[in-house]
């Protein structure tokens, strides 16, 4: 009979059959749910065998990199290599606008970074790596298979697709019969913290896409600040899981404010909190007046060059989840 327990032993064995006494994986890690779910259970299966690459395309959240990889390390055990990717992804973003532009040199910049950081793994038996794991869910799966027509307007979604093709790894998929529900369940039993278990999903271009317009140093400081703010108001008031995704995107126009007897003219947060079952369509989420005024407060009075906030109120459709 069928249980998320048994579910465990069964796949760890699978995994370990698969692989062989001696050969190694690797798998990108975001400090998401399903790739950290993925990661903890090749762990599990064969150690420090499995190598977990995390790029850090410079366009994380707010002390982000550093809280994965405590917890993936220290927390979870898991043989990671964190790569500071910030300069190369920075550079190659300098000047551009264009949101399908930036996705692609994001995609393509961390098929770059991640196989250059593979490359460098030598396998204690001195055969090259043979596998990659991906976290791939049951919905993923679906999609693939449904959404292959040219007329799906779907944003150019960046997997590590290309890779495949380029290293010659086969692919391990332990999560393929899952749904996210199941895969958070399967979370709390690995011993993941709670927090990473419940954690809203984040785009793999990360803030370059809640900068619109260019994507500068300046701008992340602001973008991140605003976001900090935002969720931690939002843990506080203890309603973080009833939200399916928030965040503060950065608007590149200016407005004219007040602070003091000062005149300001500076930039606008836009907030986008969102109910939704699975990402298709979507509610924006209705905050008390009092929490709203809280949040936009604080982030105007805390947050350099910013003088306004707004509220987001566009369901998706006709709006994305997204601003880019
Ligand atoms: P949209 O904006 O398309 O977002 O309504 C739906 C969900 O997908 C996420 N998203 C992305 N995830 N790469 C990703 O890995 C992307 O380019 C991307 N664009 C959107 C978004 O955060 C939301 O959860």
């Amino acid at each position: 009979n069928w249980s998320m327990e048994n579910f465990i032993d069964t796949e760890i064995n699978r995994i370990r059959k698969l692989v062989g006494p001696t050969a190694e994986v690797i798998g990108a890690v975001s400090g998401g749910v399903d790739s950290t779910v993925g990661a903890k259970i090749m762990k599990e299966a064969i150690g420090d065998r499995f190598h977990a690459i995390y790029v850090d395309n410079g366009l994380m959240r707010l002390n982000e990199t550093e809280k994965v990889y405590k917890t993936l390390t220290e927390g979870l055990g898991i043989n990671l290599t964190v790569v500071d990717a910030t300069d190369l992804f920075l550079g190659k973003l300098k000047g551009v606008t264009d949101p399908e532009k930036k996705r692609k040199i994001i995609g393509n910049n961390f098929i770059h970074v991640f196989e250059a950081e593979a490359a460098k793994i030598k396998p204690a038996d001195g055969q090259e790596i043979e596998y990659l794991l991906q976290g791939t869910l049951y919905p993923d799966v679906i999609e693939s298979i449904s959404f292959k027509g040219p007329s799906q307007t779907i944003k150019t979604h960046h997997n590590v697709g290309g890779l495949l093709e380029d290293m010659k790894l086969k692919l391990i998929e332990p999560l393929r019969e899952l749904f996210k529900d199941e895969v958070r369940h399967l979370g709390e039993l690995l011993g993941v913290p709670e927090d990473l278990v419940w954690r809203h999903p984040f785009p793999g271009p990360g803030l370059a896409i809640r900068i619109l317009g260019e994507v500068t140093r300046e701008q992340l400081r602001i973008a991140r600040e605003a976001d900090n703010i935002f969720i931690e108001e939002i843990v506080n008031a203890g309603i973080y899981r009833n939200i399916s995704q928030a965040f503060a995107a950065l608007l590149p126009v200016k407005s004219v404010g007040v602070m003091g007897d000062q005149r300001t003219y500076e930039q606008v947060i836009a907030l986008r909190a969102i109910e939704t079952v699975d990402f298709m369509t979507a509610d924006w989420y209705v905050f008390e007046a009092a929490f709203l005024k809280k949040v936009a407060s604080r982030i105007v009075n805390e947050v350099d060059g910013v003088a306004r906030v707004t509220y987001d109120i566009t369901s998706k459709p006709p709006a994305t989840v997204e601003w880019e």
